[in-house]
């Protein structure tokens, strides 16, 4: 294994690319990934391959072109900075497909089968249990392939896949005992912000679920999606007393609103029946859009300069090529997998040019 212990640790983690991403995606994982990438090597993967365990259909594929772009443009526009970390795209990198075929060997079918996030994964998919296809129960050793050809040292993810990492890591820990030590032991980094309910409180905010604000969105939309949100239900009129905890409002007064003091101002007039819903959503409204006023700017300035967000990208998956290349390299040398072949090679040469001589 190649001595790195002076640079940064490396880091990778990432996105399908479904679509926009929304106030969820932030407080979950990409305000920690702003964090990271001062102080790791950081590798952003835009997993289009992903997708298509769920989605392997045409139109879905072609439907991946403008969402990958939007999901680079969003990770451009909350500051994740291409001078500093890598932003790559999946299927662009060849060794991925090769590496996830000799990791398959690695790891019992038993292992992966039985995992939670799978079956929820399918049942959001529609997918029939007894349908479930091949490609989707081998979602998290497409994942290891990801992770170990990148030689992450820490995976920042959600709860959802806490057990693809360490499967990843017993995947890895069984590569170095048969051939030898190649892959460095990768380790979750589990976000341990609260996932954001939706604006409609029934459940995490999601795309399928129609309850988000995105990161993209223009301030009226904002206003009208805030203004629709759910509150305490039982408070009918604004001269009642309200219920402050677990109302979703008064959760995003909590992350987005700045001002602690009008937050707690708020809260307390509620609690008393003095303010209505309509100024504590406007002041929310207020909140959320002072938060997204420079992330709405960035973007605005990455989408307009023609070429941009390709240019990025671009960079990103030939920096992560070369890297993986090397590994994959590391790799097969390691396996001794391809010495048949270089021997079968070089014997055949040598005939030619016998042949040519005589
Ligand atoms: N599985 C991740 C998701 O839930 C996406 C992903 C693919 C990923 N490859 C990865 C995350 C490697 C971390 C590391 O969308």
């Amino acid at each position: 294994m190649s001595s790195n212990s002076h640079e940064k640790k490396r880091i990778l983690t990432g996105d399908r690319p479904t679509g926009k991403l929304h106030l969820g995606h932030y407080v979950g994982s990409l305000k920690n990934r702003l964090r990271l990438q001062k102080e790791y090597d950081c590798h952003f993967i835009i997993a289009d391959l992903h997708t298509l365990t769920t989605k392997p259909d045409k139109p879905s594929i072609l439907e991946l072109r403008d969402n990958i772009r939007e999901t680079v443009l969003d990770y451009l526009a909350i500051g994740i900075d291409p001078e500093i970390s890598t932003i790559y795209l999946q299927s662009a990198v060849p060794v991925v497909y090769e590496m996830n075929l000799i990791f398959e060997m690695l790891i019992s079918l038993n292992r992966i089968a039985g995992l939670p996030s799978l079956k929820e994964m399918a049942r959001n998919a529609h997918i029939d249990p007894e349908s479930v296809p091949f490609g989707l129960i081998g979602y998290p050793v497409l994942q290891t392939a990801d992770i170990l050809m990148s030689k992450a040292h820490l995976v920042p993810v959600g709860k959802d896949n806490e057990a693809h990492i360490e499967l990843s890591r017993d995947i890895a820990r069984r590569f170095n005992q048969y051939y030898g030590e190649v892959f460095p032991l990768p380790e979750v980094l589990l976000s341990d912000v609260p996932t954001l309910v939706g604006i409609d409180n029934k459940g995490k905010m999601s795309k399928s679920l129609g309850n988000a604000i995105y990161l993209s969105d223009d301030s009226k939309t904002v206003e009208k999606k805030v203004k629709s949100m759910y509150t305490d239900p039982n408070r009918v009129r604004a001269d009642m007393p309200g219920t402050v905890e677990g109302n979703p409002v008064f959760s995003y007064h909590d992350i987005f609103n700045t001002n602690k003091n009008e937050v707690e101002d708020l809260k307390a007039r509620y609690r008393e029946g003095k303010v209505g819903d309509v100024e504590v959503k406007e002041k929310l409204s207020l909140a959320i859009n002072e938060f997204l006023d420079p992330i709405r700017e960035r973007r605005n300035y990455f989408s307009q300069e023609k070429g941009l967000v390709e240019e990025v990208l671009y960079l990103g998956t030939k920096k992560m090529e070369e890297f993986a290349n090397a590994t994959l390299k590391e790799m097969r040398s390691a396996m001794g997998l391809y010495g048949a072949w270089n021997k079968i090679q070089r014997i055949a040469k040598e005939r030619r040019e016998r042949e040519v001589k005589t």
